[in-house]
């Protein structure tokens, strides 16, 4: 059976946990195979709100197995803090949550590095969520990282003190003020390591093969957005992992040959948290409006959220990227009441008209070049089938199809599971 992917577009937080969970009740397995918990997925439902960092958002349906796969990186205490959430509204994750051995485990001295490392950079810092996400990455490509695994053997607490000493050392090397306290950050960090080991450790890349070969539902759920992948994003300011499809195949263990769907998830209009160029971003009445309406403030680190139009430009490269087979569009609702909508379709490069992604997106290359739609005026929120949206909005969405050439099967009208309208 093949694997489904569901993947953000942008730069992250364009609803993804939302729409998993509205997906979950079609897919047997959910899985997460890339970042850790600089994600933070919002599900909202029975009048509820949960934030998810590294844990699937599969978890509130009964029958569907959560699996953390290889490419994650966890930090236990931050992990444990979501199992306690979990407990509350007595979840029972003990069966349906499995964990990859491969997974690497993000040390206290990891986030203390980050904190050290964008410190350092003074002015030219990434914004990172500072949660030991790249320097994690960085020891797991340097071949020192500790996994998962590792903390099922005797004799594991000897090979965390020789890379936490090293890290010590390497925050030293930094000559920043970063103040704290080791022994109690180790202390919260030993416990979370004990409930971790009360999950269940799998071998996932042979579990979620012999899924496939059982003709298992898998769907893939990514965090953050394609302009964050390593690779294809706007570098230096990305995070640490490859967002994008083929994320998917070494973070879990999936051939290539075996993807099936790939829904691509993207919001009506762009937003940004952190440092990096953002073509489309406003600085006037309307970025504002869009904040305001749309909430937009990090799930992670309750930064606000940069806003802009929508960048039919790095929409379009991502849907090459990632094989996009359909698209889904969040936020709908938040652009009511705009007279005019802008969609950028093509950059001013240098002077000249480009309708490609270049190597450099800063400010003083690129200008972009708007095509203006009509807004609508209706409060899009109390919506639930394809008929009642405004004439406007349909003319949005198609809009976009054209210049995408892909089909936008759902449009999301609020944060509820409820507010989700299934186009086609
Ligand atoms: P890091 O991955 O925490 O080091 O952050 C690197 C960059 O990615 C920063 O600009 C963050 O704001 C951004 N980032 C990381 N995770 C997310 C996310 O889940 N949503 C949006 N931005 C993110």
């Amino acid at each position: 059976m093949a694997v489904d992917l569901l993947l953000g577009l942008q730069w992250g937080d364009e609803g993804k946990g939302k729409i998993v969970d509205v997906l979950t009740s079609k897919y047997d397995i959910i899985a997460r195979f890339q970042g850790g918990p600089n994600a933070g997925h919002t599900l909202v439902f029975n009048g509820r709100k949960h934030v998810l960092h590294t844990i699937p958002s599969g978890i509130f349906h009964d029958d569907t197995v959560n699996l953390v796969g290889n490419g994650v990186v966890i930090d236990p205490v931050i992990f444990k803090k979501e199992l306690d959430k979990l407990d509350e509204q007595n979840v029972d994750y003990k069966k349906s949550l499995l964990i990859s051995r491969k997974a690497h485990i993000i040390l206290p001295t990891h986030r203390l590095l980050d904190a050290a490392s964008e410190t350092a950079k003074g002015k030219a810092k990434i914004g990172s969520t500072l949660k030991g996400i790249g320097p994690t990455y960085m020891d797991k490509t340097g071949r020192n990282g500790i996994r998962v695994g590792d903390v099922e053997l005797t004799g594991w607490k000897d090979k965390y003190r020789a890379l936490a000493n090293k890290h010590e050392a390497m925050i030293d090397f930094y000559n920043v003020d970063i103040q704290y306290n080791l022994k109690e950050l180790e202390a919260e960090f030993f416990s979370a390591v004990d409930t971790l080991k009360s999950l269940k450790f799998i071998d996932s890349e042979e579990y979620v093969h012999q899924a496939q070969a059982s003709k298992k539902t898998i769907l893939a759920e990514g965090a953050q957005g394609s302009l964050l992948d390593i690779d294809f994003g706007t570098y230096p300011f990305v995070t640490s992992s490859n967002t994008t499809a083929a994320g998917a195949c070494t973070g879990l263990g999936v051939a290539p040959n075996s993807i099936g769907k790939v829904y691509g998830i993207f919001k009506a209009y762009t937003t940004r948290v952190g440092s990096g160029p953002f073509p489309t971003e406003l600085f006037n009445e309307d970025g504002a409006t869009m904040a305001r309406v749309g909430h937009e403030f990090g799930a992670t680190t309750g930064r606000p959220r940069r806003c802009g139009w929508l960048d039919l430009v790095a929409l379009r490269y991502a849907c090459q990227v990632n094989g996009v087979t359909e698209l889904i569009m969040m936020k709908g609702d938040v652009l009511s009441g705009f007279k005019s909508l802008k969609v950028c379709t093509a950059y001013n490069y240098k002077g000249d008209e480009i309708t490609h992604l270049p190597y450099n997106i800063e400010e003083e290359n690129v200008t972009p070049i708007y095509t203006e739609l009509k807004g609508w005026e209706a409060d899009l929120t109390g919506m639930t089938e394809a008929s009642q949206l405004p004439d406007a909005l349909n003319g949005y969405v198609e809009f976009l199809e054209k210049e995408l050439n892909i089909p936008i099967t759902v449009v999301s009208v609020g944060p509820d599971r409820k507010q989700t309208i299934i186009r086609k």
